[in-house]
């Protein structure tokens, strides 16, 4: 029988998709331990894992080197590749917003927008694309995005939102919400075909617990 590899994203959803895979009967404790190793066992049901940068789960997954990734559908659809999305997790929610200063709350429509930060320059290219019919310049940051419109860098920004905190303290609010966040089960197509017996049990597993 051939391992089962699992991809993992590092970072806010590691301890919560380990949680996930120990309710469905999988074994974590190599997972778990403080180990250097890139790739870790649960031997008894023949599942490996391995954890990777976020935005590179949906790569692994794609060319099959995983056959299973959790990931975040904001990652999902940054990176847009070809993949079966199985379930939502329901956990690690937000909302992937436009937020900026508070002039510019309910005047979207007539203010022209010229630049747009964001982390997630796919996401706001198509959402200023199609549903705004707007031609902006998008300006990619890797952190603390909201910085941009404070120090004149962007008019607004394209980011996550989960309590609002960050916002809040620096003065911006929530322009518009482009989608619902949250934590997803990606499959590898052809493995969905080729394994389909056993990922169907994983995906039962895991449903019975959300
Ligand atoms: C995320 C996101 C926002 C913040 C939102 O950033 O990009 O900045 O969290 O959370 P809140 O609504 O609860 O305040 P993260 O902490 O991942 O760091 P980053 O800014 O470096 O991306």
């Amino acid at each position: 029988m051939r391992y089962i590899t699992f991809a993992l994203s590092k970072g806010r959803l590691t301890d919560l998709s380990i949680r996930l895979l120990e309710g469905a009967g999988i074994d974590c404790t190599e997972l778990k331990s403080d180990s250097r190793k890139l790739i870790l066992s649960d031997e008894k049901n023949k599942i490996r894992f391995f954890l990777a940068k976020p935005a590179d789960v949906p790569v692994y997954v794609e060319y099959g080197a995983a056959d299973i990734g959790i990931v975040g559908k904001d990652t999902l659809l940054e990176e847009g590749r070809d993949l079966y999305e199985v379930l939502d997790l329901g956990f690690a929610k937000c909302r992937m917003c436009v937020a900026g200063p508070k002039e510019l709350e309910g005047k979207m429509d007539s203010v022209s927008i010229t630049r747009v930060a964001t982390k997630y320059p796919e996401v706001a290219r198509s959402y200023f694309r199609h549903k705004r019919r707007e031609s902006v310049e998008i300006i990619k940051l890797s952190g603390s995005i909201e910085l941009a419109p404070l120090v004149g860098l962007s008019e607004v920004i394209v980011d996550l939102v989960e309590t609002g905190r960050t916002l809040k303290e620096n003065g911006l609010v929530v322009l518009d919400t482009i989608y619902e966040i949250s934590a997803r089960m990606v499959v590898n197509r052809v493995s969905m075909k080729m394994e389909n017996q056993r990922i169907t049990k994983i995906i039962e597993d895991i449903r019975k617990q959300l």
